[in-house]
């Protein structure tokens, strides 16, 4: 009962707290927890990836066994659920932004499947530098709708020293920092423990610490008032 309630003013607090603190992707055991739903398998951040190579993106949709198999869509009964999921290679050193997956596919794509996957052909026109894999979730969290943009870095290797411009799946680049409505912390993840969590990319263990010490004080503060 109190697990119960303390979850549910976890989540008030999240909500309340959305779109205050930015990209605060946590790793754990090789797996980066967005602060939405999404949880990437593959790429690892800081991974050099190649011009002309296939990479496999995979996403486990379900909350690491959580959610269950229909809250992959937005037609689905469950308050919480996936609306949308889009992943762009984004760079605003370059003004770079190029589409890996878009529309509704990638959720819909492998039916039963919990991890979906991108076999993404790294266009060889893409040239080398530092990039964001970026991962677009539109999602209800308990009935709440949210918008979570996670930044995933990786570095692009292309050994061909003047690529042509790419032209194929590219869009305008937008203002920084694009606005999100994301919760302040994957619904996945113990809140009140921050030692098994890596902290990425550039959130401090310090501000880990107090921010969590900080939530841990109200959400037990909510569920003894209530
Ligand atoms: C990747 O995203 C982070 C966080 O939004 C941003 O600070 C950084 O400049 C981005 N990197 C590139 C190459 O655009
Ligand atoms: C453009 O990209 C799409 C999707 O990535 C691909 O199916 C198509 O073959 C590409 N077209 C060209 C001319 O490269
Ligand atoms: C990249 O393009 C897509 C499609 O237009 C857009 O939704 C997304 O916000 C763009 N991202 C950046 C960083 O410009
Ligand atoms: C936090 O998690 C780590 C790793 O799972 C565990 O070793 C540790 O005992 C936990 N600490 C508390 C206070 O629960
Ligand atoms: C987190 O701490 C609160 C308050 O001490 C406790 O009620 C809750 O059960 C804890 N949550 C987990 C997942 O251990």
């Amino acid at each position: 009962m109190l697990t119960t309630l303390s979850s549910a003013a976890t989540l008030l607090l999240a909500s309340a707290l959305a779109g205050t603190t930015a990209n605060a992707q946590v790793v754990v055991n090789g797996q980066i927890f967005t602060n939405g739903l999404a949880i990437v398998d593959a790429p690892q951040p800081g991974t050099t990836l190649h011009a002309g190579a296939t990479q496999s993106v995979a996403i486990d949709i379900s909350g690491d066994g959580h959610l269950p198999t229909d809250s992959s869509g937005p037609d689905s009964g469950s308050p919480t659920h996936f609306d949308s999921l889009e992943i762009y290679l984004t760079s605003f050193a370059t003004s770079f932004n190029l589409t890996v997956s878009s529309g509704p596919s990638l959720l819909t794509q492998e039916p039963g499947s919990t991890v979906k996957h991108v076999n993404w052909l790294i266009d060889s026109c893409i040239p080398s530098g530092n990039y964001n894999l970026t991962f677009y979730e539109g999602s209800h969290i308990n009935s709440d709708a949210f918008f979570t943009i996670t930044p995933l870095p990786i570095e692009i290797e292309n050994t061909n020293s003047s690529p042509s411009k790419c032209s194929n799946g590219t869009n305008t680049i937008q203002a920084f920092p694009q606005a999100q409505s994301a919760p302040s912390h994957s619904p996945w993840l113990d809140a009140n423990n921050s030692t098994s969590n890596v902290q990425y990319p550039s959130v401090t263990n310090d501000a880990t610490r107090q921010a969590v010490s900080c939530l841990v004080a109200v959400t037990a503060l909510l569920a003894f008032m209530w």
